[in-house]
Protein backbone atom coordinates (compact mmCIF):
# COMPACT_ATOMS: atom_id res chain seq x y z
CA UNK A 1 0.00 0.00 0.00
CA UNK A 2 1.24 3.24 -0.44
CA UNK A 3 1.95 5.46 2.13
CA UNK A 4 0.20 8.78 1.92
CA UNK A 5 2.55 11.76 1.17
CA UNK A 6 3.39 14.49 3.78
CA UNK A 7 2.74 17.94 2.66
CA UNK A 8 6.59 18.95 2.78
CA UNK A 9 6.58 17.04 0.22
CA UNK A 10 3.90 17.65 -1.86
CA UNK A 11 5.15 21.76 -1.01
CA UNK A 12 8.41 20.72 -2.76
CA UNK A 13 7.19 19.20 -5.23
CA UNK A 14 4.73 21.88 -6.19
CA UNK A 15 7.60 24.29 -6.25
CA UNK A 16 10.12 22.26 -8.40
CA UNK A 17 6.26 22.13 -10.91
CA UNK A 18 6.28 25.93 -10.68
CA UNK A 19 9.71 26.28 -11.23
CA UNK A 20 10.06 24.14 -14.86
CA UNK A 21 6.72 25.61 -16.17
CA UNK A 22 8.61 29.62 -15.57
CA UNK A 23 11.20 28.46 -16.46
CA UNK A 24 9.51 26.62 -19.68
CA UNK A 25 7.55 29.96 -20.23
CA UNK A 26 10.85 32.12 -20.14
CA UNK A 27 12.27 29.86 -23.30
CA UNK A 28 8.77 29.95 -25.19
CA UNK A 29 8.84 33.59 -24.54
CA UNK A 30 12.03 33.76 -26.07
CA UNK A 31 11.23 32.21 -29.53
CA UNK A 32 9.27 35.36 -30.37
CA UNK A 33 12.13 38.11 -29.27
CA UNK A 34 13.39 38.36 -32.44
CA UNK A 35 14.80 41.79 -32.35
CA UNK A 36 17.70 41.82 -30.60
CA UNK A 37 18.84 39.12 -32.60
CA UNK A 38 18.37 40.69 -35.28
CA UNK A 39 19.90 43.84 -34.18
CA UNK A 40 22.95 42.25 -33.24
CA UNK A 41 23.14 40.12 -36.65
CA UNK A 42 23.61 43.72 -38.24
CA UNK A 43 25.92 44.76 -35.95
CA UNK A 44 28.24 41.88 -36.58
CA UNK A 45 27.58 42.29 -40.33
CA UNK A 46 28.40 46.01 -40.52
CA UNK A 47 31.60 45.75 -38.40
CA UNK A 48 33.03 42.17 -39.74
CA UNK A 49 32.23 43.94 -43.39
CA UNK A 50 34.48 47.06 -42.64
CA UNK A 51 36.79 44.70 -41.73
CA UNK A 52 37.30 43.09 -45.21
CA UNK A 53 40.55 43.91 -46.98
CA UNK A 54 39.50 45.88 -49.77
CA UNK A 55 38.18 48.60 -48.23
CA UNK A 56 42.01 49.14 -46.16
CA UNK A 57 40.43 50.95 -43.24
CA UNK A 58 43.04 52.46 -41.55
CA UNK A 59 44.61 49.82 -38.66
CA UNK A 60 43.93 52.26 -35.48
CA UNK A 61 40.21 51.83 -36.82
CA UNK A 62 40.21 48.50 -37.84
CA UNK A 63 41.93 46.71 -34.41
CA UNK A 64 39.26 48.21 -32.36
CA UNK A 65 36.33 47.01 -34.81
CA UNK A 66 37.76 43.76 -34.79
CA UNK A 67 38.52 43.71 -31.03
CA UNK A 68 34.15 44.70 -31.18
CA UNK A 69 33.44 41.92 -33.84
CA UNK A 70 35.22 39.24 -31.70
CA UNK A 71 34.16 40.23 -28.46
CA UNK A 72 30.69 40.80 -29.20
CA UNK A 73 30.70 37.76 -31.52
CA UNK A 74 31.58 35.36 -28.66
CA UNK A 75 29.91 36.79 -26.05
CA UNK A 76 26.38 38.62 -26.80
CA UNK A 77 25.92 37.46 -30.16
CA UNK A 78 26.52 33.38 -29.42
CA UNK A 79 23.96 34.03 -26.18
CA UNK A 80 21.11 35.93 -27.55
CA UNK A 81 21.47 34.67 -30.71
CA UNK A 82 22.50 31.29 -29.42
CA UNK A 83 18.76 31.28 -27.08
CA UNK A 84 16.76 32.72 -29.77
CA UNK A 85 17.48 29.97 -32.25
CA UNK A 86 16.92 27.32 -29.56
CA UNK A 87 13.28 28.40 -28.60
CA UNK A 88 12.39 29.81 -32.35
CA UNK A 89 13.15 26.82 -34.48
CA UNK A 90 10.94 24.62 -33.08
CA UNK A 91 8.26 27.11 -34.76
CA UNK A 92 9.44 24.39 -37.79
CA UNK A 93 7.80 21.60 -36.33
CA UNK A 94 4.02 23.49 -36.24
CA UNK A 95 4.38 25.66 -38.82
CA UNK A 96 2.06 25.90 -42.18
CA UNK A 97 4.18 28.88 -43.54
CA UNK A 98 6.58 26.86 -46.23
CA UNK A 99 7.99 30.10 -47.13
CA UNK A 100 9.03 31.01 -43.61
CA UNK A 101 10.23 27.01 -42.89
CA UNK A 102 12.19 27.27 -46.01
CA UNK A 103 14.08 30.67 -45.33
CA UNK A 104 14.36 29.35 -41.60
CA UNK A 105 15.97 26.41 -42.40
CA UNK A 106 18.20 28.26 -44.66
CA UNK A 107 18.95 30.82 -42.42
CA UNK A 108 20.12 27.92 -39.91
CA UNK A 109 22.54 26.42 -42.10
CA UNK A 110 24.08 29.85 -42.79
CA UNK A 111 24.47 30.67 -38.96
CA UNK A 112 25.66 27.21 -38.06
CA UNK A 113 28.84 28.02 -41.20
CA UNK A 114 29.44 31.52 -40.35
CA UNK A 115 29.92 31.03 -36.36
CA UNK A 116 32.03 27.89 -36.96
CA UNK A 117 34.00 29.91 -39.26
CA UNK A 118 33.98 32.79 -37.29
CA UNK A 119 35.22 30.60 -33.66
CA UNK A 120 37.85 29.08 -35.62
CA UNK A 121 38.73 32.82 -36.74
CA UNK A 122 38.93 33.95 -33.06
CA UNK A 123 41.27 30.89 -32.07
CA UNK A 124 43.53 30.96 -35.40
CA UNK A 125 43.21 33.61 -36.91
CA UNK A 126 44.02 34.03 -40.88
CA UNK A 127 47.43 32.91 -41.48
CA UNK A 128 48.13 32.67 -44.11
CA UNK A 129 47.68 29.28 -45.03
CA UNK A 130 45.05 27.07 -47.50
CA UNK A 131 42.44 26.46 -44.56
CA UNK A 132 42.56 29.98 -43.04
CA UNK A 133 42.00 31.64 -46.22
CA UNK A 134 39.22 29.26 -47.23
CA UNK A 135 37.83 29.50 -43.85
CA UNK A 136 37.84 32.99 -43.94
CA UNK A 137 36.52 32.95 -47.59
CA UNK A 138 33.43 30.64 -45.83
CA UNK A 139 32.99 33.34 -43.07
CA UNK A 140 32.85 36.38 -45.67
CA UNK A 141 30.18 34.70 -48.46
CA UNK A 142 28.10 32.99 -45.81
CA UNK A 143 27.59 36.06 -44.01
CA UNK A 144 27.00 38.00 -47.34
CA UNK A 145 24.19 35.36 -47.78
CA UNK A 146 23.01 35.21 -44.30
CA UNK A 147 22.21 38.78 -43.39
CA UNK A 148 19.82 39.47 -46.37
CA UNK A 149 18.16 36.27 -45.95
CA UNK A 150 17.12 37.05 -42.43
CA UNK A 151 15.74 40.48 -43.27
CA UNK A 152 13.65 38.76 -45.51
CA UNK A 153 12.46 36.01 -43.37
CA UNK A 154 12.03 38.25 -40.32
CA UNK A 155 10.40 40.91 -43.59
CA UNK A 156 7.00 41.74 -41.55
CA UNK A 157 8.60 42.20 -38.08
CA UNK A 158 12.24 43.30 -39.12
CA UNK A 159 13.60 46.24 -37.10
CA UNK A 160 14.86 47.70 -40.39
CA UNK A 161 11.13 47.37 -41.92
CA UNK A 162 9.58 51.00 -41.64
CA UNK A 163 6.30 50.31 -41.82
CA UNK A 164 6.32 48.68 -38.31
CA UNK A 165 8.88 50.87 -36.78
CA UNK A 166 7.59 52.36 -33.74
CA UNK A 167 8.58 55.67 -35.17
CA UNK A 168 6.39 55.73 -37.90
CA UNK A 169 3.30 54.57 -35.93
CA UNK A 170 3.34 57.30 -33.54
CA UNK A 171 3.40 59.77 -36.52
CA UNK A 172 0.50 57.93 -38.65
CA UNK A 173 -1.20 57.67 -34.57
CA UNK A 174 -0.75 61.69 -34.40
CA UNK A 175 -2.44 62.58 -37.86
CA UNK A 176 -4.83 60.30 -36.99
CA UNK A 177 -5.61 62.43 -34.07
CA UNK A 178 -5.43 65.69 -35.63
CA UNK A 179 -8.36 64.87 -38.40
C1 LIG B 1 30.82 33.88 -33.04
C2 LIG B 1 30.65 34.90 -33.83
C3 LIG B 1 31.76 35.51 -34.67
C4 LIG B 1 33.12 35.57 -34.47
C5 LIG B 1 33.93 35.02 -33.29
C6 LIG B 1 33.68 36.27 -35.61
C7 LIG B 1 35.04 36.52 -35.79
C8 LIG B 1 35.59 37.18 -36.87
C9 LIG B 1 37.00 37.46 -37.05
C10 LIG B 1 38.11 37.03 -36.08
C11 LIG B 1 37.14 38.13 -38.22
C12 LIG B 1 38.44 38.69 -38.83
C13 LIG B 1 38.95 37.72 -39.87
C14 LIG B 1 40.14 38.31 -40.60
O1 LIG B 1 41.21 38.36 -40.00
O2 LIG B 1 39.95 38.70 -41.75
C15 LIG B 1 35.82 38.29 -38.80
C16 LIG B 1 35.55 38.90 -40.01
C17 LIG B 1 34.29 39.09 -40.52
N1 LIG B 1 33.09 38.73 -39.92
FE1 LIG B 1 32.89 37.68 -38.21
N2 LIG B 1 32.67 36.64 -36.46
C18 LIG B 1 31.48 36.18 -35.93
C19 LIG B 1 30.21 36.33 -36.46
C20 LIG B 1 29.92 37.06 -37.60
C21 LIG B 1 28.59 37.30 -38.11
C22 LIG B 1 27.28 36.79 -37.47
C23 LIG B 1 28.73 38.04 -39.25
C24 LIG B 1 27.68 38.59 -40.17
C25 LIG B 1 26.41 38.28 -40.19
C26 LIG B 1 30.16 38.25 -39.47
C27 LIG B 1 30.71 38.94 -40.53
C28 LIG B 1 32.06 39.10 -40.77
C29 LIG B 1 32.62 39.69 -41.98
C30 LIG B 1 31.81 40.24 -43.18
C31 LIG B 1 34.02 39.68 -41.83
C32 LIG B 1 35.08 40.19 -42.84
C33 LIG B 1 35.62 38.93 -43.55
C34 LIG B 1 36.82 39.20 -44.44
O3 LIG B 1 37.61 40.10 -44.18
O4 LIG B 1 36.97 38.44 -45.42
N3 LIG B 1 30.85 37.65 -38.43
N4 LIG B 1 34.89 37.70 -37.96
C1 LIG C 1 18.25 35.58 -36.32
C2 LIG C 1 17.53 34.79 -37.08
C3 LIG C 1 16.02 34.83 -37.21
C4 LIG C 1 15.13 35.87 -37.07
C5 LIG C 1 15.47 37.33 -36.76
C6 LIG C 1 13.81 35.33 -37.28
C7 LIG C 1 12.62 36.06 -37.22
C8 LIG C 1 11.36 35.59 -37.50
C9 LIG C 1 10.15 36.38 -37.50
C10 LIG C 1 10.05 37.87 -37.17
C11 LIG C 1 9.12 35.55 -37.85
C12 LIG C 1 7.63 35.94 -38.00
C13 LIG C 1 7.44 36.29 -39.47
C14 LIG C 1 5.98 36.47 -39.91
O1 LIG C 1 5.08 35.87 -39.34
O2 LIG C 1 5.81 37.22 -40.88
C15 LIG C 1 9.66 34.22 -38.05
C16 LIG C 1 8.94 33.11 -38.39
C17 LIG C 1 9.46 31.85 -38.54
N1 LIG C 1 10.78 31.47 -38.41
FE1 LIG C 1 12.33 32.71 -37.99
N2 LIG C 1 13.89 33.98 -37.54
C18 LIG C 1 15.23 33.64 -37.50
C19 LIG C 1 15.77 32.39 -37.67
C20 LIG C 1 15.04 31.24 -37.92
C21 LIG C 1 15.58 29.90 -37.97
C22 LIG C 1 17.07 29.56 -37.77
C23 LIG C 1 14.53 29.05 -38.22
C24 LIG C 1 14.52 27.57 -38.40
C25 LIG C 1 15.34 26.74 -37.89
C26 LIG C 1 13.31 29.85 -38.31
C27 LIG C 1 12.05 29.37 -38.56
C28 LIG C 1 10.89 30.12 -38.61
C29 LIG C 1 9.57 29.58 -38.89
C30 LIG C 1 9.22 28.13 -39.17
C31 LIG C 1 8.67 30.66 -38.86
C32 LIG C 1 7.14 30.63 -39.12
C33 LIG C 1 6.40 30.56 -37.82
C34 LIG C 1 4.89 30.65 -38.03
O3 LIG C 1 4.31 29.78 -38.70
O4 LIG C 1 4.30 31.62 -37.54
N3 LIG C 1 13.67 31.18 -38.11
N4 LIG C 1 11.02 34.28 -37.83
Amino acid sequence: MNAPLSSSTVSSENERLSWTQSLKGYWLKQAYRHKNAEKLMYVMFVSGFLLWDQLSLPWTIERWLLLAHMVIGVSLFLWTVGMFWSAHRRLLMRSKKSFLRITGRMTEALLVLCVSSGVYLFFYGVTGNTLSVFIQDVHFYSSLVLTPLVFRHALRWSVLNLKSSRLVSFFANRRGDNT
